[in-house]
């Protein structure tokens, strides 16, 4: 724990930098199960938000910020509240930047989205307002996920060659009140990405 440690203020309030940009900081966390089709709907977003509305976004990736900075991290309960902490801080710090930030992790717990809200909903000094916070459930069925299985990693749970495997011997906790819940194996990607679209637009997120 860090002490002696003092916040040090922007001159630019978060209003004066979304002017200035003329885009509002905000995350979209991203929550599903492995193979629920997470990180084909974030790249599609991602690409969608610079392409058609000139807005920069960026993903965090549930497997590529495992090979860099949680790469200490591994799948127990204790190990997934930290990485999923981690996500949060680097998420809000884009966010507070003025960018969107896409989030893609299964991030199974409630408490621990919970937190992530948290964190961007309660202002930081300095400010009268939090961040956005977008939670959207990516949403299938686990045997659809286990049957499309593109990593072979469900059936790897099932050999108990991999322990603590999400849905199979560890659990998930799906959201009860998330902003937008998308039902991924009865929708193409496209339409699933127009849903998440579709809400920012109507919010007033988006330019
Ligand atoms: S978590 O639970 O939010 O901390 O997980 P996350 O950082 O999103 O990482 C999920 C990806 O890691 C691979 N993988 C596992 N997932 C679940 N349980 C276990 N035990 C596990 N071991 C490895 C898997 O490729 C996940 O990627 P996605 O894209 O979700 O399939």
């Amino acid at each position: 724990m860090a002490t002696n440690i003092t916040f040090h203020a922007s001159a630019l309030t978060r209003e004066e930098r979304s002017t200035q940009l003329n885009q509002r900081g905000l995350t979209i966390w991203l929550t599903g199960l492995s193979a629920s089709g997470k990180s084909t709907l974030a790249v599609e977003l991602e690409h969608q938000l610079l392409r058609d509305r000139g807005v920069h976004a960026y993903r965090l990736d549930g497997d590529n910020v495992r090979f860099g900075l949680n790469k200490d991290l591994g799948f127990s309960e204790a190990d997934r509240t930290e990485n999923i902490r981690r996500i949060a801080e680097v998420a809000k710090l884009f966010a507070d930047s003025g960018s969107i930030a896409i989030t893609s992790f299964i991030s199974p717990y409630r408490a621990d989205r919970d937190q992530a809200r948290a964190l961007h909903e309660v202002p930081t000094p300095g400010e009268s307002t939090g961040l956005p916070f977008v939670e959207v459930y990516v949403d299938v069925p686990v045997e659809v996920a286990e049957q499309r299985d593109p990593k072979g990693l469900y059936k790897k749970a099932r050999e108990g060659v991999i322990k603590e495997f999400t849905g199979i011997s560890a659990p998930y906790e799906a959201p009860a009140n998330a902003e937008i819940h998308i039902k991924n194996h009865e929708l193409p990607v496209m339409d699933a990405v127009k849903q998440i679209i579709e809400y920012l637009d109507k919010n007033g997120f988006l330019p």
